[in-house]
């Protein structure tokens, strides 16, 4: 007979306890904010008042040595992280059912343990053995790795102790549960609970801990986002599933920069970091179509070359469709609509379909006129120069406005052979080599392109 822990349900909105859930706080009347927590704690806070675990230091003498990282010699995953993983972390590698995180991270321990750091894959999704098919498929040799198959936490942390791994990986975070709680694994409080005891052990014991964590339905992790909050780093991996791109993007880092990306391939022998991910988007481009244009975005502090297609086609019967692949429809109608007012390219009565290739999307307005040139190219079914690219923001008027960082943009364009770069006549900027050519409006673009 174990006495279960008693646990107490806490309003994550206003604090309020109450002794059993209820879909709505007492105290504050907000709705879903009851969350299953142990009596004595609030979320990975220090238990009790006594003596402070950690005496306040100097800066000057804490050891700067204690930054020094782990690198997994996978380059897009060191690079995505800041330069490796960091002793005491706790990462949060997010992404779809299928998307490849499981591989990722087997590749990772298998690399880790061959350059000498002890590594624990806890799977709380498949058993050893299924580890072990899936390792044999990969060229990384993950014969070293330890494999625990467990679901308890506080096992978990006994064998990772146990075993003195510098780097623990739990996949899945929604599998783990702590006998503390009585709900059900993947629920909030248990998900919370379990990632702030992880992050405790990672901090007091020194090694990193490499969480999975699946992507609900709505895009966040097990529900409303708390784990983002709790952890160092959360790196989310994306994918259009039948491609074999895949993105690994930090979207918040405590050790390096954000939206920094890395970019793989998924092989039949596992991931394989693409070597020039500027490039990866717009290999083996078709040139001599019409509604093909090239642009460069940046993701971090990287360029990335991205082809934006256009086809504009008669339409049959009833209001002309406007379909939008990896950009904002409205941006999509927007740009149309200006380009009717402002460079008198009728596109009324036209089905009009815009596609970026390779599963990219575009956030940034500085991939508008690339938009702008893809349309007109299709619409007077004229393809464009094939060593072309084009940087600039379109407004409400026609007029291109110049992008950020257009000196990095340009350099990257030029070392993958364009030639002519069409930017806002305001950007001041030059490049070896390339021809920048200046508008000042979608009117003089569309004459230009189409003489
Ligand atoms: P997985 O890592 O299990 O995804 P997740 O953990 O994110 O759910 O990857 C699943 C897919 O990857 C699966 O469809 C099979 C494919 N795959 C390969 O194409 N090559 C490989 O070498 C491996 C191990 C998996
Ligand atoms: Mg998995």
């Amino acid at each position: 007979m174990s006495p279960k822990a008693r646990s107490v349900f806490r309003c994550t909105e206003c604090g309020a306890d109450q002794p059993k859930w209820a879909g709505r706080c007492d105290a504050c009347g907000a709705w879903n904010t009851m969350v299953e927590e142990p009596v004595g704690r609030s979320g990975g806070r220090a238990p009790g008042h006594g003596p402070a675990v950690n005496p306040p230091v100097q800066l000057s003498a804490v050891s700067a040595s204690s930054v020094a990282r782990w690198r997994t010699g996978l380059a897009e995953f060191d690079y995505v992280l800041g330069g490796g993983i960091v002793p005491g972390s706790l990462v949060l590698v997010g992404g779809e059912p299928g998307i490849g995180k499981s591989t990722l991270l087997l590749q990772c321990a298998a690399r880790l343990e061959r350059a000498g750091v002890p590594t624990l894959y806890v799977s709380g999704e498949e058993s050893p053995e299924q580890l072990r098919l899936r390792a044999d498929r990969l060229t990384d040799d993950a014969g070293a790795v330890h494999a625990l198959g467990e679901t308890r936490l506080e096992a978990i942390l006994h064998h990772a102790a146990t075993l003195g791994a510098r780097v623990v990986f739990v996949d899945s975070i929604q599998t783990v549960y702590t006998e503390e709680l009585e709900g059900a694994p993947g629920n909030v409080g248990q998900v919370r609970e379990c990632a702030a005891r992880l992050m405790r052990f990672a901090k007091e014991a020194g090694p990193a801990v490499c969480l999975v964590g699946h992507v609900t339905k709505g895009g966040g992790i097990a529900g409303p986002r708390t784990l983002e909050h709790i952890v160092d780093t959360v790196l989310y991996f994306e994918g259009d599933g039948g491609l074999d791109h895949r993105v690994l993007r930090a979207v918040k880092n405590r050790f390096g920069s954000v939206d920094e990306i890395g970019v793989f391939r998924m092989t039949g022998a596992g991931l394989e970091p693409v070597p020039d991910p500027a490039a990866a988007f717009v290999a083996g481009r078709a040139t001599g179509v019409s509604g093909s244009a090239v642009t460069a975005l940046m993701e971090g502090t990287r360029p990335i070359l991205v082809e934006i297609q256009a086809l504009a086609a008669k339409a049959g019967f009833g209001t002309p469709q406007r379909v939008a692949t990896g950009l904002d429809q409205r941006r999509l109608a927007l740009l149309l609509a200006v380009l009717e007012r402002r460079a008198g390219l009728a596109c009324g009565q036209l089905d009009v379909f815009v596609n970026v290739t390779g599963g990219v999307r575009l956030v940034e307005p500085s991939t508008d006129l690339a938009v702008v040139a893809a349309l007109v190219s299709s619409v007077h079914d004229r393809p464009l120069p094939a060593d072309a690219l084009f940087l600039g923001e379109v407004g409400l008027g026609g007029e291109v406005r110049p992008v950020a960082a257009v000196e990095r943009r340009l350099a990257e364009a030029s070392r993958q052979g364009f030639r002519r770069v069409f930017v806002s006549a305001r950007a001041r900027a030059s490049v070896d080599g390339v021809d920048v050519v200046g508008v000042d409006g979608i009117g003089e673009l569309a004459r230009r392109l189409v003489a």
